[in-house]
């Protein structure tokens, strides 16, 4: 069967950006900075992304590429006969882990665009909270939204590589860029805003645990999406001609940006408004719906960003498909039709019971969380660091060095020695042992 491709270096680019920039920026990172004390959190999480992150996208980049095979399957193309496939599976299991609950997420800010298109987001605090609250624990609006956020979800990957991922992403990428540092202005503008940018950039370490190191990398990963094979699955679709590296350093640096700008557009209209930055997983829906209230044209800028943050989380969303549709059609041999109602199936099933604990089930709890929780800490904190761990062990160790070399210089024709050097290096050495040490201390 020949295989799909992305048609070029700025496609592949839009689409791993596109998968990396999504709600984890924009809901997941503004409201663990909030829990976990702020600026050293932010110093940290950057650290994490350049020096430890961006080397183990490097390394998943490359096994995708090099095997041109689904996220198992790569492992065993590179080292027949060896248990490596393992990682693989793992990654498929963390995509419908993450799948699940991002879908709840995505059908909440689905809900939202359509609440803003009636007019019914802009009211006081209070109100925007209990908005927030009732629609979160409902047992049947959210699990909808839910749904319809999967149907869409498929509704991009149906068409494949090319004329699915890669057009939807390359149109909606810069909208949503030029939509954030608007709303980012708006906030840093607002009266008492000072607090909230003085939160941002004043880091005290002294509050700074094993835990919040092992949450900030655990962010870290999940934004920008590795070691659950979805780097690894697009990679797989990308041509021999393109430069590994600096495809990854742009969508790691792409990424981290947004992550900035969505922490001004958040932290500053937070306290300006006397919201508690600890509020948790509702924040970004409960503040910016405040922020939209204080704009000129408010209800119409809320529409727009609904939509522009409903769209970055479906350019996430497909690749995290795409992990388990790419897997069930090559190792399953079935069509792409069926292996993505196979995927809608086991998402439903999961997102429903991830949504169902906010409200009803909540009261049903593993490790002392709620079953969203749990699938998102599980995920971001234990199966991708983990699968990163793994991944950067096989490039490292099992892999063989000339066969990494010529990977990452296009068999030779790139030449930048030292840095494939210093690469190389991170990978097999610096990136196993933090993590390994952080993953130990922080579960500890
Ligand atoms: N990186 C995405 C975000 O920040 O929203 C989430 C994600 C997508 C995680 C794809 C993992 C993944 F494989």
């Amino acid at each position: 069967m020949k295989r799909d491709n992305f048609s070029g270096t700025f496609g592949v680019l839009v689409a791993l950006a596109g998968s990396a920039i999504g709600l984890g920026n924009l809901w997941r990172f503004p409201y663990l900075v909030g829990t976990n004390g702020g600026a050293a959190f932010i110093l940290i999480y950057l650290l994490f992304v350049f020096v430890l992150c961006l080397p183990i996208l490097i390394s998943e980049f490359l096994v995708g590429r090099r095997s041109q095979s689904n996220a198992v399957r790569a492992f065993t193309t590179l080292a027949p006969k060896s248990k490596w496939g393992i990682v693989g599976v793992l990654g498929v299991l963390g995509a419908i882990a993450i799948l699940s609950f991002y879908s709840v997420v995505g059908g909440w800010t689905l809900n939202y665009a359509v609440k803003a298109i009636s007019m019914d987001l802009l009211h006081t605090s209070e109100q925007v909270t209990d908005t927030f609250n009732s629609m979160v624990t409902s047992p049947f609006e959210p699990v909808i939204y839910m749904f319809l956020f999967l149907l869409l979800t498929a509704g991009v990957i149906i068409g494949g590589i090319k004329n699915g991922i890669e057009r939807f992403s390359k149109i909606m990428m810069p909208i949503l860029f030029v939509m954030i540092v608007m709303i980012a202005v708006r906030s840093v503008t607002l009266p008492g805003a000072g607090a909230g940018i003085e939160f941002l950039f004043k880091p005290d370490f002294s509050k700074v645990t094993f835990e919040t190191l092992l949450v900030a990398l655990g962010q870290a990963f999940f934004s920008l999406s590795i070691g659950c094979g979805a780097v690894l699955t697009y990679a797989s679709y990308v041509k021999k001609s393109e430069n590994i590296v600096k495809t990854s350093a742009l969508t790691a640096f792409s990424d981290a940006i947004f992550a900035m700008i969505a922490g001004l557009a958040v932290m500053p209209a937070v306290f300006a408004f006397g919201v508690s930055p600890t509020e948790g997983p509702g924040l970004v829906f409960i503040i910016l719906p405040e922020i939209f209230e204080q704009l000129p044209a408010g209800g119409f800028i809320a529409i727009l960003f609904f939509f522009i943050l409903l769209i970055a989380a479906v350019t996430s969303s497909i690749s995290l498909m795409e992990v388990i549709v790419t897997y069930i059609i090559e190792e399953f041999r079935l069509s792409r039709k069926i292996a993505i109602l196979v995927t809608l199936f086991i998402a439903t099933i999961l997102g429903t019971l991830c949504s169902l604990s906010q409200g009803v089930l909540s009261q049903i709890r593993i490790f002392g969380l709620n079953i969203f929780d749990f699938f998102d800490s599980l995920s971001a904190n234990v199966l991708m660091t983990l699968g990163g761990l793994l991944l950067v062990l096989f490039v490292g160790w099992k892999l063989k060095k000339e066969d990494f070399m010529d990977e990452i210089s296009n068999s030779g024709t790139l030449n930048h020695k030292i840095l494939y050097g210093a690469i190389y290096f991170l990978i097999r050495y610096i990136a196993p042992i933090v993590i390994l040490t952080i993953m130990i201390f922080g579960l500890i």
